[in-house]
């Protein structure tokens, strides 16, 4: 039977999108080396804890299974520790993804989807985000995507191998039926910090309140994980029939500030949850917001669980109850 062979797949966001394959019936085989990632949050699928710069390894699972399509979501994910160590992020997410690729060719597989970002954007010169928009990454972790979306390019013209390059926005939220859910250490995301607080006391740091922005904090757009998961599958469905790779911005095309959200947070959980007003950070854009409508159009793809509401409800009932 044909495998999807999904890297991070005990993560947070490849953990939902397992789920959500395995729910539509497509068979998958998750590669992680559990350095970030959970095995409990693998559910309905094997597990094969191998790192992807261990190419034998990979040969093995290539060997072992059926895999017609590859989703690459393993990858070093923190924008700081990127500046400070840049070596480690170019060796591992551009290393592993070329030892991933050269495997794949090597297997005969050809269809790619990559977990990218809209840090491959940069600082916005114009909001909402389209696709077009000039891509000049302004830290080495969204160079890295940046690079691995240019290496794709070339691959597709010389061997053919099709690829969806995934532009995600703010993954945030937890799955609806509380089995899975966001456990990073540390927790660098807005969402789950917020909701530390209110379970466990404390205060959450505002970054910046004097922003070009109606209350003066950052503006993000926040997808709902489960929106990224159906997304991922669309994107694999129209791999099978499209003859040529893509990119496409998954966001829903609204802004939340971080005022705003840690309001809802505080409607949501009843509790009250105090912040300290900091500095702004280097590199932080006041307002990241997608342009997501190509999605839409080509995919078929729409975010339908990313009201703001609905993610910090499903992301507090998972911190209140995280099985990881
Ligand atoms: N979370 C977001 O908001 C966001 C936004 C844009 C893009 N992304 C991208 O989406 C992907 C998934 O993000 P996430 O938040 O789920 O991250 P995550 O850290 O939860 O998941 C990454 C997984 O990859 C595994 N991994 C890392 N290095 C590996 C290696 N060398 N070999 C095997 N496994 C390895 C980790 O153990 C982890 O399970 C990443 O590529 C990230 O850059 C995330």
């Amino acid at each position: 039977m044909d495998t999807c062979l999904v890297t991070g797949g005990a993560g947070y966001i490849g953990s939902h999108t397992v789920a959500e394959l395995s729910r539509r019936g497509i068979r998958t085989v998750v590669v992680d080396n559990l350095s970030e990632g959970h095995p409990e949050a693998v559910l309905d699928s094997p597990l094969e804890e191998v790192d992807l710069g261990d190419e034998d390894g990979l040969s093995r699972i290539f060997e072992k299974n059926h895999v017609s399509g590859v989703i690459h979501f393993a990858s070093l994910c923190y924008v700081g520790e990127s500046v400070t160590n840049p070596r480690v992020y170019f060796e591992q997410n551009l290393g592993n993804a070329l030892t991933l690729l050269r495997a794949m060719l090597r297997h005969g597989v050809k269809k790619f989807i990559l977990s990218s970002t809209c840090a491959t954007y940069g600082d916005p010169i114009r909001v909402p985000i389209d696709e077009s928009h000039p891509q000049d990454p302004v830290n080495p972790y969204g160079e890295t995507k940046y690079f691995i979306e240019r290496i794709l390019k070339d691959y597709d013209r010389a061997y053919g191998l099709r690829f969806v390059a995934l532009r995600y926005f703010n993954a945030a939220g937890a799955s609806r039926d509380n089995r899975l859910g966001e456990s990073h250490d540390p927790e660098t995301h807005l969402i789950p910090r917020v909701l530390q607080v209110a379970k466990n006391g404390g205060s959450v740091d505002v970054y910046g309140e004097d922003y070009q922005t109606p209350d003066g904090s950052c503006i993000r757009d926040y997808i709902h994980v489960e929106d990224l998961a159906t997304a991922h599958v669309a994107a694999l469905e129209w791999l099978d029939g499209a003859k040529r790779s893509d990119a496409f911005n998954l966001g829903t095309g609204h802004g939340y500030s971080v005022k705003e959200v840690i309001e809802t947070a505080r409607v949501v959980t009843g509790r009250d949850i105090p912040v300290r007003i900091g500095p702004r950070r280097a590199g932080d854009p006041p307002a990241l917001v997608a342009d997501a409508r190509k999605a839409d159009r080509i995919l078929g793809w729409k975010a339908a669980y990313s009201e703001l509401r609905t993610i910090v409800e499903t992301a507090w009932q998972w911190e209140l109850k995280r099985r990881y």
